[in-house]
């Protein structure tokens, strides 16, 4: 994902980075590592403790940083400046980054394993699958122009695209990363599904 987004996400200015699930953090402190700005990411979670953790190894990492450079040259643009927050995704709003405008939408939205979870969790009272609202809520929060990477190891290529490749969501069918197929029963798969999507400008 880090290369995908190293290959197609323009540099300049820096993009605005949004994870929905982030975990512990590690694809943002990849993606911090690989250049992108720290400042301008934002890792969701709902669960506070995977909010706590992904903090403290901000923090943690940050101190090595600051560490290993000269006093003069240290800075709070390493894994430290990355935001982190509890949200529910399906249910709140994103919240806004300290100091950066325009942080309703963003260039790229992260989803490595989230609709999956939410996809496991199933159906609310009502009978209605808790993760069939989430793709509009991804193309609400992707900006004009902007991309929606997802890696997916439940949904195919093409489950994904029926999923999210929507009217509604706004989103069209940009690419996908390869992963080496496995043949099963006459069968052949990915283990993995990772496809972009692209928001038109
Ligand atoms: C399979 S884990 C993936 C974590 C991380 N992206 C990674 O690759 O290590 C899915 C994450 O999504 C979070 N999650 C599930 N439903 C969510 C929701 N509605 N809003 C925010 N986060 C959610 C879970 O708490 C969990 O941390």
């Amino acid at each position: 994902m880090v290369d995908w987004a190293l290959d197609h996400v323009p540099a300049d200015p820096a993009p605005s980075i949004l994870e929905v699930g982030a975990g512990n953090g590690n694809l943002l402190f990849a993606l911090c590592e690989a250049g992108f700005a720290p400042g301008r990411m934002c890792g969701l979670d709902y669960s506070a403790d995977a909010v706590k953790l992904a903090r403290a190894i901000a923090s943690a990492k940050q101190r090595e940083q600051d560490a290993e450079e000269h006093e003069e040259d240290a800075s709070v643009k390493g894994p430290g400046a990355i935001t982190f927050a509890v949200c529910d995704f399906l249910a709140e709003d994103v919240p806004a980054l300290d100091g950066v405008e325009g942080t309703a939408t963003w260039d790229l939205v992260l989803d490595k394993g989230t609709f999956d979870a939410m996809a496991l969790v199933g159906q609310n009272d009502q009978g209605v699958n808790i993760a069939d609202g989430y793709p509009s809520r991804v193309g609400r929060v992707v900006k004009p122009g902007g991309y929606f990477l997802i890696t997916s190891c439940n949904f195919t290529e093409e489950e994904l695209k029926a999923k999210f490749a929507t009217a509604e969501t706004g989103l069209v069918y940009h690419s996908r990363i390869p992963f080496p197929s496995f043949s099963f029963g006459g069968k052949s798969g990915n283990v993995y599904s990772s496809v972009a999507f692209h928001k038109q400008p």
